[in-house]
């Protein structure tokens, strides 16, 4: 059994080189707000849900960009509605956000 139950990391990454980035696209407000809401839920720590913080995840076309582990699925977001749903059905029940996904062929 793995320290955690699900691990799921953030891409914050912020370029100011005009190109594609998380930051640029609400990322900061999500990880706080999936934060904030682990926590409410009783879902943090081990056994339980870990949120942190990534550089670049080399997918900025899809910004902004999260993955959950062990399952490795990737997700795209537009508002906090959209972490909302990732939280309770995937960080808690188990069952990825389907609608959510980032599409298999996007990249940096
Ligand atoms: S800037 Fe977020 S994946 Fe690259």
């Amino acid at each position: 059994m793995s320290y955690y139950r699900h691990h799921i990391f953030f891409c914050l990454n912020q370029r100011d080189n005009g190109q594609a980035c998380c930051a640029q696209q609400g990322a900061q407000a999500a990880f706080d707000h999936c934060k904030a809401q682990v926590k409410a839920a009783g879902l943090a720590g081990p056994g339980g849900v870990r949120v942190n913080k990534a550089g670049c995840l080399d997918r900025c076309a899809g910004a902004p960009v999260a993955v959950v582990y062990p399952e490795g699925t990737w997700y795209t977001f537009v508002d906090t509605a959209d972490i909302d749903e990732i939280v309770e059905s995937h960080l808690r029940g188990g069952r990825p956000v389907e609608r959510l996904k980032l599409a298999p062929e996007v990249g940096r």
